[in-house]
């Protein structure tokens, strides 16, 4: 039986870097992706539908996601592009220059699905709406992938173990 009420700790600790845009240790940029990457990526299914079933629905829900994707977009890429370039430790990593360019791909092609449907969504949608709403379901999978092993394998924005006033340790190479 456990002799003390504290917490149990790990034996070893992970590299982990705290981020500089955050509310309360919980950073902003992981907290808005999740409507980008939610829909951007529904575009294609929409425009699937909308050839489908020949409703203007989902040609202007198609639209509508694209637009509403790409304005929370950039708002999440200000909030990435600013713990990128404010922590050393993350710009060493080549993950986080693939991930910035294949997310700025991605605000590239909402951008160019916004031009493309805003006149017609409708008759935007076949064939070069399908085309464009494809290759940003990609781009996303690709930049999501790529966040995640930021997140995940190289604990950026994360808060681990250690003196919480301690921020230099984020100016120091990764351990890897
Ligand atoms: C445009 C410039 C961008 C930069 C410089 C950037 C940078 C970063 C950084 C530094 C992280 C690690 C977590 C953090 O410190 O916040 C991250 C995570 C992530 N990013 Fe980005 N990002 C950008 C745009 C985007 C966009 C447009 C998307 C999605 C459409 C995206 C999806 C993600 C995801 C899914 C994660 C993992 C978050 C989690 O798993 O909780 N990022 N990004």
């Amino acid at each position: 039986m456990r002799k003390t009420l504290e917490q149990p700790k790990p034996r070893t600790t992970t590299h982990s870097v705290r981020s500089r845009v955050a509310i309360a240790k919980h950073p902003l940029h992981p907290m808005l992706v999740v409507y980008p990457v939610a829909l951007l990526s529904l575009v294609f299914p929409a425009d699937l539908l909308s050839l489908w079933f020949d409703t203007v629905f989902w040609s202007q829900t198609a639209f509508w996601m694209n637009a509403v994707g790409l304005a929370i977009g950039v708002v999440a890429g200000i909030a990435g592009t600013a713990d990128m370039f404010l922590i050393r430790v993350v710009r060493r990593h080549v993950s986080a220059w693939n991930h910035f360019i294949v997310a700025v791909m991605v605000l590239a092609m909402a951008g160019l699905g916004v031009w493309l449907r805003a006149p017609d969504p409708a008759a935007a949608v076949w064939p070069w709406g399908l085309l464009q709403s494809g290759v940003l379901l990609l781009l996303v999978m690709i930049a999501g992938w790529l966040g995640g092993t930021l997140s995940f394998r190289h604990g950026i924005g994360v808060y681990g173990e250690g003196n919480p006033h301690e921020h230099e340790a984020d100016d120091k190479p990764p351990a890897e």
